[in-house]
This record gives C-alpha cells, structure tokens and sequence, in this order.
C-alpha cells in the first residue's frame, strides 16, 4: 500500500505520516527531506533563495519520480505536490487530502521561519484560496481536520482505506457519509 499525503503548508501531513507508518508498521517517507538531499543545501529556504522556486519544482518532479515504484510507503508531501495532477500521478497510490481552515494554519504556522512561501500572511491565504479547490479535485479521499485531534485524524484515514463499503450498504463506514 502506498500512501500519499496532500494538504497546504501546517495541514499536518507529517505528523499524520509519522502516527499512521508507526500504526501500520509502513516505512514514512518526507519529499522535502529527499529534494534537500539532492539541492546540497542547507534549508528549503535556502533553495528558494539561492537557486528559485522553479528549481526547488524541478527537483521535487525528480523526487517523485524516483518513489514512483515504491511500494509499501507512506509519503508526507510538500504542500506544492497535491495540486499537480501530473505529479501525483507519477507518484502513484492513494492520495488523502488533510483539509484544514486556514485560520488553523495561521495559528500553527505564524512564527515559522522554515516555509519560504508562509512568509507573509496575505500572500499565504491567496495561495491557499487559489490551491484549495486543486487539492480537493486532486485526491482520492478528503480528510476534514479541523478540530480534530491526531488520533482522530488517524483513524478516519484507516477506516477510508481499509473498511470502504460499497453504496452506503454497511451504515456505518466513513466512506459513506
Ligand atoms: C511548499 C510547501 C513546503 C515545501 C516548500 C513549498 C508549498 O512543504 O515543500 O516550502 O509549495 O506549499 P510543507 O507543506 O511541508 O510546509
């Protein structure tokens, strides 16, 4: 099972990662860590500064062209990744959307010096307002996050993907509601 984890900078994507590979005994596997690997440098932001975004995009379709054939992975991706289809299909498996209001983010995110693109709030929400309808057109399942603790988050991700009915006959799974 390959699991691919969408959702705007601070939906939480790497933290769910970590919870459900500890919970599924399935390798976790961070896109931004692997472009870091190959930029030689330093910081995410450091490739945003030095070399352009359109080279931290360059290297990040390397990345996932290189998970292509992996299997058995849970993949917390860069919040650029879920709203590229092309991408997505290169990296193939099952993508989860991790809805969240950007108030939320806002909240988690205000002091952050890591996201070259969580710099200024304004331009944050206009990226988010223009991104969001992409990430949910983009995945297969949607997760609504808001409020919800990690557990929670956790476990609605495993009933989507292990105990979808068909139709709405069982009453009772995630998936029909
Ligand atoms: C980006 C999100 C970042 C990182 C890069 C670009 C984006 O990852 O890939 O700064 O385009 O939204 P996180 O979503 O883990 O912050």
């Amino acid at each position: 099972m390959k699991i691919i984890l969408t959702g705007f900078m601070g939906s939480g994507k790497s933290t769910i990662a970590e919870r459900l590979s500890n919970m599924l005994d399935i390798k976790n596997i961070e896109m931004d860590d692997l472009v870091l690997v190959k930029s030689e440098r330093k910081s995410i932001n450091e490739i945003f500064e030095k070399d352009g975004e359109e080279c931290f995009r360059k290297l990040e379709a390397k990345v996932a062209a290189e998970l292509s054939n992996r299997e058995d992975v849970i993949v917390a991706t860069g919040g650029g990744v879920g709203t590229n289809q092309d991408l997505l299909k290169v990296l193939g498996g099952v993508s989860i959307y991790l809805e969240v209001d950007f108030e939320e983010i806002e909240k988690r995110l205000k002091n952050d010096q890591n996201r070259p693109l969580f710099k200024d709030i304004k331009e944050a929400e206009k990226l988010y307002k223009e991104r969001k309808l992409l990430y949910k057109k983009n995945a297969d399942h949607i997760i609504s996050t808001n409020g919800k603790s990690v557990d929670e988050i956790v476990q609605e991700i495993i009933k989507k993907l292990f105990f979808m009915c068909e139709g709405g006959r069982c009453g009772g799974c995630s998936g029909c509601h």
